[in-house]
């Protein structure tokens, strides 16, 4: 197929267009800078120049796609804002394409709340923090395109994606900070199965279906804290607790997220899809990083 992403060069997307293109797929990328578009030459998409902010001038000159998959955002203050008017303009342009195209467009685990021990699936209503006002109806009622939904859990590789700034900490501070409480519990799932459930949703999810994309259903962070501080031999193996208030001080609004203790299943996008994550032994990934 003949895929556009946005965000083709961020934790989820560039692992998203690698397994497009292992897969066959011809990948367009829209880039915002010519440092993103060599990104996304190189990983061996087709750069398309434009913004998500602005997106009047290469949705005017968009060539045919089967499909768009958007996974761009920039976590300022105005995101909500950013993407409903990009959809209000991206979504008409492509009722204008020969063949209506899939559009895939990325929830993430935040949008349920705290859940407890209960463990939300698609059906769950949801209790989204205030910065993560995303368009999800919009998308899965649109007639322009057949909309399909994916909620992402908590995106990791190696020490990076969620897991840069406690590998970071370990190397730099006396102990790794962990939001709220040792206890808060974070679905997981690594960037490369998360990919493969971009791409079998791609080539087989029905319109108007979501899916969540959890490997793990819940994971206590404070083991992940402590899988790093055993890792990089940080002073302190207990991690330092700090308040939701301080992260949200260093990061934004949206970092808020970290103290959420949720658990979600991904039990739909394995039975439907046949969605098979293989990692999930993220405290094992990290006791054998380099
Ligand atoms: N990571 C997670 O754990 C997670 C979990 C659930 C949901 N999500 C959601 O998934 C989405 C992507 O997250 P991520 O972690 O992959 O983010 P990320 O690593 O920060 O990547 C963001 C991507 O968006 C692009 N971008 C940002 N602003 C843009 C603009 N104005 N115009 C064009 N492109 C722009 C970036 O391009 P540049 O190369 O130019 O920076 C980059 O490719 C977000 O909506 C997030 O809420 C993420």
């Amino acid at each position: 197929m003949r895929v556009f992403v946005l965000g083709g060069t961020g934790s989820i997307g560039s692992a998203v267009v690698q397994e497009l293109i292992r897969r066959g797929h011809d990948v367009l990328a829209l880039a915002r800078s010519d440092v993103s578009a060599a990104k996304s030459g190189e990983a061996g998409a087709t750069p398309v120049l434009g913004d998500i902010a602005a997106p009047e001038p290469w949705t005017q000159r968009l060539p045919p796609v089967d499909a768009v998959i958007h996974m761009a955002c920039d976590f300022g203050t105005a995101m909500g804002a950013i993407d409903r008017r990009l959809l209000d303009v991206l979504l008409p342009a492509l009722a204008a394409q020969p063949n209506k195209p899939r559009f895939i467009y990325t929830g993430g685990c935040w949008l349920f709340g705290a859940t407890g021990d209960a463990i939300a699936t698609e059906a769950t209503p949801f209790r989204p923090l205030p910065a993560f006002a995303w368009n999800l109806q919009r998308v899965l009622e649109a007639t322009e395109v057949d909309g399909i939904v994916i909620h992402p859990a908590m995106v990791y590789a190696g020490a990076g994606g969620v897991f840069q700034r406690l590998a970071r900490d370990a190397v730099e501070r006396d102990a790794v900070r962990v939001v709220a409480s040792e206890r808060v519990r974070w679905p997981l799932v690594h960037s490369e199965d998360l990919a493969v459930l971009y791409a079998l949703a791609l080539e087989g999810a029905p319109a108007r279906s979501s899916y969540i994309g959890a490997a793990i259903d819940g994971l206590a962070v404070g083991r992940i804290a402590r899988a790093f501080a055993d890792r990089f031999g940080t002073r302190l193996s207990e991690p330092r607790i700090i308040s939701p208030d301080a992260i949200a001080a260093e990061l934004g609004e949206w970092a808020r997220g970290y103290a959420l203790d949720q658990r979600l299943s991904g039990a739909k996008a394995r039975w439907e899809l046949g969605w098979d994550p293989r990692h999930l032994d993220p405290e094992a990934e990290i006791a054998a990083l380099p």
